[in-house]
């Protein structure tokens, strides 16, 4: 396992494609997100684990010239963009170890990052130690990992458990979101708001972010029971095309600091 206990990060390449894939499907949601949790010109950002870096920049035009994005990771694979006015800066932090800065932000954004980590509680505490008093906490986490089919098959649905064990087994906590709202108000965040959904699309690219994410998972997926024929199974099912598909649910939740 690579520094700061993420499983996914070596192989840049393919987890590059897997970000892609990740963006394209779910930056419509964390956007919709920012904007209700009240997101406005001249905000301080920090993006936490930016991955590819597409909500950094979409937050950095957001908050415009009065505002500053600081977006972090621990793989430097975004970094080197200073974005349109030069309000965006990339820096390598390892959230795990480094707490960052006590009340400076307006906005701290974290997505698909909490559920790598080994004890999220103690990392939401010091995320919310970096916002300044009536500052928001952002945080997206996947909900477990249950699909549903139309028409109905088993290929997604009899795996959700050993896929589950196989993600903790690296790390992942692929259920985590189920525990953000709670985590969040034991942090001391108030005026917890947010929502869960789940994508519904026909099989095809759409499901790539998941496809490419069994691909990565396969040696402990098989460790943990699934056939080689399931996986299989559950990779054509996600690129059918004649199947509507239902993913799993993802929780996009904030809470306040404390005012003054
Ligand atoms: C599943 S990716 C999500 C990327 C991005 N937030 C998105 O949703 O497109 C998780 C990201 O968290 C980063 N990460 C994992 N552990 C981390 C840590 N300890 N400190 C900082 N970033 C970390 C990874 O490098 C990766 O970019």
């Amino acid at each position: 396992m690579e520094a700061g206990g993420y499983a996914f990060g070596e192989e840049r390449g393919r987890e590059s494609e897997r970000l892609a894939a990740v963006q394209q499907a779910f930056d419509g949601p964390t956007r919709l997100a920012l904007g209700e949790a009240g997101l406005r010109a001249g905000w301080r950002c920090w993006e936490v684990g930016a991955g590819l870096g597409s909500i950094a920049r979409w937050l950095a035009e957001a908050v415009g010239p009065r505002g500053r994005v600081l977006a972090t990771d621990l793989d430097d694979r975004c970094f080197g963009d200073a974005g349109a006015t030069g309000n965006l800066e990339f820096r390598a932090h390892d959230l795990t170890s480094d707490p960052g800065r006590a009340e400076e932000f307006d906005l701290v954004h974290a997505r698909f990052v909490l559920e790598h980590l080994p004890g999220p509680e103690a990392v939401i505490a010091r995320l919310a130690r970096a916002l300044r008093p009536g500052g928001v906490l952002v945080l997206e986490d996947s909900a477990g990992l249950d699909f549903a089919v139309e028409p109905p098959t088993d290929a997604l649905a009899g795996l959700a458990p050993r896929w589950e064990r196989a993600g903790a087994s690296v790390g992942w906590s692929a259920a985590y979101g189920r525990a953000l709202i709670g985590d969040l108000r034991a942090a001391g965040l108030r005026d917890l708001r947010g929502f869960e959904y789940r994508r519904h699309a026909p099989g095809g690219v759409s499901w790539e972010h998941v496809v490419s994410g069994l691909e990565r998972l396969q040696p402990e997926l098989l460790e943990a029971g699934v056939s080689e024929a399931e996986l299989g199974q559950a990779t054509a099912c996600l690129r059918d095309c004649t199947r509507q598909i239902t993913g799993p649910p993802v929780l996009i939740a904030w809470g306040r600091a404390r005012p003054d």
